[in-house]
């Protein structure tokens, strides 16, 4: 059997109990055994300054940069904030993209999961998302999306996943990226 993927996710939440965190870890667990997903920090990552880009930028720019660039595919996990994408998230799009000429996410495969716990499933984020990723030259996942709703509602006590329905749809979603990622890398 050929090595496992190499997937980067990154999630657009820094809080301890985020419902993204939980989701992510869900995806993880829901993947097929083609794909090995880490989760990769973005919160120590300095606010992304030109004036910083020297030739001995930020370490964690660096170490983040490397990590991403050696990833075979990239999943993006996040919520919504004010209809768009977290700060945290775009600083490390921002992060990656530089210096010009060397942007880790050029022809990168991908694929999004927003989530909220309202109705809308943080389809405003998932579209800003989508949106930098098509600048970026990420290869972005169209079919199936996923914009999970009442994500409050997901989990039980322990974080696992309550219902059913969700874990098909997850399970049938991470079984699409890994499809999309095999088509994308063989192209
Ligand atoms: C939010 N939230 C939110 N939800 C939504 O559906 N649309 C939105 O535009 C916003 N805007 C927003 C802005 C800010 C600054 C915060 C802190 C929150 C609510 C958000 O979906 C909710 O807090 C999630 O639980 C955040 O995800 P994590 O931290 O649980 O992963």
């Amino acid at each position: 059997m050929d090595k496992p993927m190499n997937v980067c996710v990154l999630v657009g939440s820094l809080r301890k109990a985020s419902l993204n965190g939980m989701l992510a870890n869900a995806l993880i667990w829901l993947a097929p055994s083609s794909m090995k997903l880490d989760i990769v920090e973005i919160g120590q990552l300095p606010l992304y300054n030109e004036d910083l880009e020297t030739a001995a930028p930020p370490e964690q720019w660096t170490a983040f940069r490397q990590r991403v660039k050696a990833a075979d595919a990239v999943l993006f996990v996040s919520p919504e904030y004010n209809r768009s994408v977290p700060a945290v998230l775009k600083n490390a799009l921002d992060v990656g993209s530089r210096p010009y000429g060397s942007s880790v996410w050029d022809r990168k495969p991908g694929a999004i999961v927003s989530s909220s716990p309202g109705a809308i499933g943080g389809f405003g984020a998932n579209h800003h998302l989508r949106q930098s990723l098509v600048f970026l030259n990420v290869r972005t996942m169209q079919q199936p999306e996923a914009y999970v709703s009442h994500v409050d509602k997901l989990f039980d006590e322990h974080g696992k996943l309550a219902g059913d329905g969700t874990r098909k749809f997850l399970q049938e979603y991470m079984q699409a990226f890994s499809n999309w990622v095999q088509t994308i890398r063989s192209d």
